[in-house]
């Protein structure tokens, strides 16, 4: 079978790593949150209390930053490190996400994240998810996904991950820190997110996780043979 890039792209919380990373598994694939890169400078920046708005500033503390993905050889799971620390819990917190789009939105952060996940690539057997996947990172990706769901399921997902960690989130915090996001993601000036023209869209509104893996896995078949 031949080896190919599959980018998947879409909304916040649509289930784009969850089924990136059951197709990395089956096919043998790295599976590259690149979410979790952006996620771990924004974590950085507030420890550390950059200003991301000075360029100066931004350029310096990018020089400070190693993110690098480890798998857990527990669970098997692919997991970011920052700096040598496992932040793959700390990063998925809401204080994190309340700032991450301000953060992707920075020219500079951007360049930064899009050089690793370019070699990342280089040999391809790899599946990325994020939000310019399709469109920047790999524009000659052999497959292209474009993930969507109803905005009220989307939301009911996320709340029931982060509502394990911490009770006292309520359903209207999530609700707003993803329309916020998903406003920042695809109004920002670099790279917005953006459906490419080749890209196929799968809405899993209705479909179990199961599903969509089959449907995704069915198109691998039809590229790779
Ligand atoms: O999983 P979720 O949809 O909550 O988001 P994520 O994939 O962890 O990404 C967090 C944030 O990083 C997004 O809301 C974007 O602001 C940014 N991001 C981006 O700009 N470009 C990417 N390729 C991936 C993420
Ligand atoms: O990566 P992204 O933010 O797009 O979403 P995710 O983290 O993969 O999925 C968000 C939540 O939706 C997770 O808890 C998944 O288990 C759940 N999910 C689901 O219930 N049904 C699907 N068909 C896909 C995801």
């Amino acid at each position: 079978m031949k080896q190919i890039i599959v980018a998947i792209d879409g909304w916040s919380s649509c289930g784009k790593s969850t089924l990136a990373k059951q197709m990395a598994k089956v096919l043998g694939y790295i599976y590259v949150d690149s979410g979790a890169m952006y996620r771990a400078i924004t974590l950085y920046f507030l420890r550390n209390h950059i200003d991301w708005t000075e360029k100066k500033e931004v350029k310096e503390a990018l020089k400070d930053i190693e993110l690098d993905f480890r798998t857990n050889d527990q669970n098997g799971t692919i997991e970011i490190y920052l700096n040598d620390e496992n932040v793959e819990y700390l990063i998925r917190d809401l204080i994190v996400a309340e700032k991450v789009s301000e953060v992707a939105a920075v020219k500079a952060v951007r360049e930064f994240a899009v050089a690793q996940q370019q070699k990342l690539g280089k040999k391809k057997g790899i599946v990325m998810d994020g939000r310019d996947i399709g469109t920047v990172v790999f524009p000659k990706a052999e497959l292209k996904l474009f993930m969507t769901a109803d905005n009220a399921v989307r939301v009911e997902r996320r709340f029931k991950e982060l509502v394990e960690k911490n009770p006292n989130i309520t359903i209207e915090e999530v609700a707003e820190n993803i329309q916020m996001r998903d406003y920042i993601d695809s109004n920002r000036e670099v790279s917005p997110l953006r459906q490419a023209k080749d890209a196929i869209v799968i809405d899993n509104t209705n479909l179990t996780q199961e599903e969509q893996l089959k449907k995704a896995l069915k198109l691998v078949k039809n590229i790779s043979g």
